[in-house]
């Protein structure tokens, strides 16, 4: 596999990253995960959007490079021959001398690949943790940033507890997003989904499901969810680039996800049709 790393085409093996790149030394850095459908992007402008207003919010200078990314990632699914996959693209502060908050080049750009690998069984289990227990970077607007470190740690324990996936529950005991997904409910026909404010991420699977409720004529509510409420709903589903729409269970709880496989479909379809927006 060829590696992009910020302007060589390198072999994986042999890809390295300079050892001063802030990145590196201080995840100072931005990435987003973008799925590739029958050798095209899936919604990459939505993926850029979201870089950019993260470069914007941490001030990282040199949006120009973005412009070149959908050119750089077409010539990487060409020459890396995919048909499926999540390909990742990271950007970093570039490299530092000195003073750490002082960055003496522009951003660099890495792009690397991997299968995507699906669940075979759904529903798959998650257990609720406190965010408070674990260093989440939260921010508004949010940044998909290279700190994951609490992330990584809450999913290990999740996994550990014989759970797919973490769902946080904030100190106002609102619940929040997963370590690396969004959370939806579906309670009397009507979406919810917690609210940006509370500094989730903007997925771009979460936008695209909730056009596809509206298409579907779901009332589709971005709201605030206390943690004591998710027994009460009537189904509930976690969604990213990588599973898409996946629904979900916990202990006590039990669904008949009649709108979350709807939803799970209707987004397949749209991976499959190589369609880049609902219409
Ligand atoms: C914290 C977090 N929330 C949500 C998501 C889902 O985002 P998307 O739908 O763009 O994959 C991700 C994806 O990486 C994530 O890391």
């Amino acid at each position: 596999m060829l590696i992009y790393a910020n302007g060589s085409w390198v072999e994986a093996h042999k890809a390295v990253v300079p050892f001063n790149d802030q990145g590196f030394l201080y995840g100072d850095s931005l990435f987003e995960t973008i799925r590739v459908n029958h050798g095209r992007a899936f919604r990459l402008e939505k993926h850029m959007d979201r870089m950019r207003s993260g470069m914007e919010t941490i001030h990282m200078a040199g949006t120009d490079l973005l412009a070149e990314i959908p050119g750089i990632l077409q010539t990487y699914i060409s020459k890396n021959d995919l048909d499926n996959a999540l390909t990742r693209i990271i950007i970093t502060r570039g490299i530092t001398q000195g003073s750490p908050w002082r960055s003496v080049s522009d951003p660099a750009l890495y792009m690397t690949s991997r299968p995507i690998s699906e669940p075979e069984q759904w529903p798959v289990k998650v257990v609720f943790l406190e965010e408070k227990n674990y260093p989440i970077l939260r921010f508004h607007p949010a940044i998909k940033s290279g700190n994951y470190l609490g992330n990584m740690l809450a999913k290990k324990d999740a996994e550990d507890a014989g759970a797919f996936e973490p769902v946080f529950v904030n100190r106002d005991g609102y619940v929040t997003e997963c370590a690396i997904r969004n959370v939806f409910f579906i309670r009397d026909d009507i979406l919810l989904t917690p609210s940006l404010e509370l500094g989730v991420l903007p997925g771009v699977i979460r936008d695209t499901i909730m056009e596809l409720a509206e298409r579907r004529h779901l009332k589709v509510r971005e709201t605030l969810i206390i943690e004591d409420d998710v027994q009460e709903m009537d189904e509930a589903f976690i969604s990213s680039t990588g599973v898409g729409v996946l629904p979900i269970t916990w202990d006590g709880f039990q669904s008949n996800y009649h709108h979350s496989q709807i939803l799970r479909e209707d987004l397949q379809k749209l991976f499959e049709s190589g369609d880049l927006n609902v219409t």
